[in-house]
């Protein structure tokens, strides 16, 4: 491996992804011939990172529909020279190319809140591990930038927009499931659950116009904020959002949301 050519993907792990993905990280075991898939595998983490340390003994598999995010870890696989990854499928986790029995271990950091159907996920999970397969699994909680959210929830009763905060709390629950529901969702698709780690930080900004021009606000979260105002409020709605935003970073020296989160242990019984 050329040190010059992997500078390019080098220290590239989103920071968004960093504080769930270094418990998964810690909780998975570490074995020889095992196969493992990464569930929403992004821009390559966990991915590239768990198959660098199981090494070339093991065969990793990434599951994702961003198109740019897959073509991105390809990248890194030719960088990084690893020919322990072995296929990443640009789709959704809803159908998993893969045998029955297959897995011995399936990760996902923040992967399963954000695909369509996780019913669906799990019983594909279900369906192609092993007995004994380890599962674990990191996601943010319903409480996720909760002040936001209320501000945000704010800002749409003062303008009378009532069907638009149904439309808000449903995006959250879409995102973010509630502790037991996750729980029994995983215990119903034939797994024990060995440990549940619950913990938080913090998402601080100088104001509401910094917040809206960072960049992970940006690629993760925005549009989808945008989509549950109809297109003619966008501007108003959103500016109007910002100057409370500013506002309460001008009360409270800067923006501070917090983003409570688990990480969960399973193995298929
Ligand atoms: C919050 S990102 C996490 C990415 C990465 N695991 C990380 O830790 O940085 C969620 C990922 O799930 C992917 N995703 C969305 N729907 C999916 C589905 N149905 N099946 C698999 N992955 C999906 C998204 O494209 C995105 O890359």
């Amino acid at each position: 491996m050329k040190k010059e050519k992997i500078v390019s993907v080098i220290d590239d792990l989103p920071l968004w992804s960093a504080p769930f993905g270094l418990k998964l990280l810690d909780t998975i075991k570490y074995e020889e011939n095992i196969n493992v898939l990464d569930i929403g595998s992004g821009t390559g983490f966990p991915l590239i990172e768990v198959a660098g340390r199981l090494g070339s003994t093991c065969q990793i598999f990434g599951v994702d529909p961003w198109k740019e995010g897959v073509e991105r870890i390809k990248e890194k696989i030719d960088k990084w020279e690893l020919e322990n990854i072995k296929i990443i499928f640009e789709g959704n986790a809803e159908i998993l190319p893969f045998e029955n029995e297959f897995f011995d271990l399936i990760i996902s950091n923040n992967g399963i809140n954000n695909v369509k159907d996780d019913q669906q996920v799990l019983s594909e999970i279900s369906r192609t591990s092993k007995t004994g397969c380890q599962l674990v699994l990191t996601v943010n909680l319903p409480d996720t930038m909760i002040d936001f959210y209320n501000l945000f929830e704010s800002v749409l009763v003062k303008n009378g927009k009532i069907e638009e905060i149904m439309f808000l709390r449903d995006h959250v629950f879409n995102k973010r499931k509630p502790i037991d529901y996750t729980k029994t969702l995983i215990e119903q698709s034939g797994f024990k659950i060995n440990s549940v780690y619950e913990d938080s930080f913090n998402l601080k900004f100088s104001n509401g116009t910094a917040m809206f021009n960072h960049p992970l606000i940006v690629i993760a979260f925005i549009d989808e904020w945008k989509k549950i105002v109809s297109t003619r409020d966008v501007e108003s709605i959103f500016s109007e959002l910002e100057i409370e935003l500013n506002n309460l970073a001008k009360a409270s020296n800067g923006l501070s949301f917090n983003v409570p989160w688990i990480c969960i242990d399973a193995v298929k019984t």
